[in-house]
């Protein structure tokens, strides 16, 4: 039996101090229905989660239910529809704020995805405080949705991109990162944690260096939101972005969390319905936040998915999650630097979720293709992070990326898959 069915027969807190208990992987993995597909005739072996996550039944039984029973468009209808998605959509919103211990509802934002969350700070709170001379401080591990918005912004009013360097391990350099910020510097935009490397970045550290100076700063929390426990009231962050798909939620849908008196502050990135309070030709009020950032009909079956995926994220226990996580990417760790020829790249003290490795004398990509044969699904390229790359002289990596499902047999099947590209290929 799944254990989200399980928890709504049973939502005591005895079940829920079951499940806290021991973490069951097997139990887990018949929650994901993609889990049973064959790929080349082999059993699936799932480890690009950095990339995107597969969904658990009670997320595609959430979103199919919507469609079936509550289909409406949300916030300006008096019909029962309307009222059953609004509610569902506000509850979502409720489920985040919860996840990461946001003060008010009022400071969840959902949109697309962290690409477009950070575009929207980029071109909301960066616009109106950046001017020619200012400076944007960025590390050399960002996604490149984490560098290129910045990029666009400092173009535009003539600032400077400075850029943070990491040691050979893939560790950021704190004095660096320090001795670059001035008082030019408007915003600090950093990753939580790297996705091509998995190095956990000190960011309450930064957070307090940052702030110290009077400096925000954006947390791009991509990678991190699928592993870590998340409280953005702990942290002190001003903004943090996480994607809905990276937590076993849809595609489509993410989640800005902004201090409510910059979200307040800030003019709306997109014009159009929801967003105002009224209109006419001569001034437009806009509507109160979070809505102001939310222009249009948004992603409701999405939003209604991300809250169903929080929920089951809930029911496991974060904690676990991570305590599992942490057992197999140890555990990957010590097969793959077994393997003579391996490189790994990214070796820092913290790390999460992902595993990046190199093969002498043979490309990345030949090395995915054969793992796909065998049915293990591993990312190879630049991860769109092209700069890290160039920090160590590779063009790409192979990176084998982990989620709540996965298992240690999974990970022997791995290597025994490099094994095999090594008898074909060196
Ligand atoms: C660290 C990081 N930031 C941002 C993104 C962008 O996320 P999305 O494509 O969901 O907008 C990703 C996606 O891989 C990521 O890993």
């Amino acid at each position: 039996m799944s254990a989200n069915v399980q928890l709504q027969r049973r939502p005591d807190e005895s079940a829920l101090w079951d499940h806290h208990k021991a973490f069951d992987v097997e139990r887990v993995r018949a929650d994901f229905p993609i889990l049973n597909e064959r790929v080349h005739g082999r059993a699936l072996i799932y480890l690009d989660n950095a990339a995107t996550t597969q969904k658990p039944e009670a997320v595609i039984e959430a979103i199919s239910h919507y469609y079936r029973h509550d289909n409406a468009n949300i916030h300006r209808g008096v019909h029962l529809l309307s009222q059953r998605a609004t509610d569902a959509y506000e509850s979502a919103r409720a489920a985040v704020r919860r996840f990461l211990n946001a003060q008010s509802s009022s400071e969840i934002v959902f949109v697309s995805g962290a690409t477009v969350e950070i575009n929207l700070v980029a071109q909301t709170y960066g616009r109106t405080h950046i001017v020619s001379g200012d400076q944007v401080l960025i590390t050399s591990m960002e996604h490149h949705s984490n560098i290129v918005p910045w990029q666009i912004l400092c173009e535009e009013k003539g600032a400077k991109l400075r850029v943070a360097p990491v040691n050979d391990r893939g560790e950021l350099l704190l004095e660096k990162l320090e001795e670059l910020l001035s008082s030019r510097t408007k915003i600090v935009s950093i990753a939580h944690v790297s996705n091509a490397l998995g190095t956990v970045n000190p960011i309450r550290q930064i957070i307090r260096m940052a702030h110290s100076r009077g400096i925000p700063v954006i947390v791009d929390g991509a990678q991190a939101a699928p592993h870590l426990q998340i409280d953005v009231q702990d942290l002190d962050c001003d903004f943090y972005a996480f994607s809905g798909h990276k937590i076993y939620g849809p595609t489509g849908i993410g989640v800005l969390y902004g201090k409510a008196e910059l979200l307040e502050e800030m003019p709306p990135y997109q014009g159009g319905g929801d967003m105002i309070s009224s209109v006419t030709f001569e001034k437009t009020i806009y509507n109160k936040v979070p809505h102001k950032f939310e222009a249009g009909t948004p992603d409701i079956s999405g939003v209604i998915g991300l809250g169903a995926a929080i929920a089951y994220i809930d029911s496991l226990g974060i904690a676990s999650i991570a305590e599992h996580e942490d057992e197999l990417l140890s555990y990957a760790t010590a097969q793959l630097e077994k393997i003579p020829g391996i490189r790994l790249v990214g070796t820092a003290r913290e790390k999460v979720g992902a595993l990046s490795f190199v093969m002498e004398g043979v490309h990345p990509h030949d090395i995915g293709t054969i793992l796909d044969q065998e049915g293990i699904a591993v990312r190879t390229g630049h991860h769109c992070a092209q700069p890290i790359m160039d920090r160590f002289g590779i063009p790409a990596t192979v990176r084998a990326s982990f989620g709540l499902y996965n298992t240690k047999a999974e990970i022997d099947s791995l290597a025994a898959g490099i094994e095999k590209v090594k008898e074909i290929l060196v």
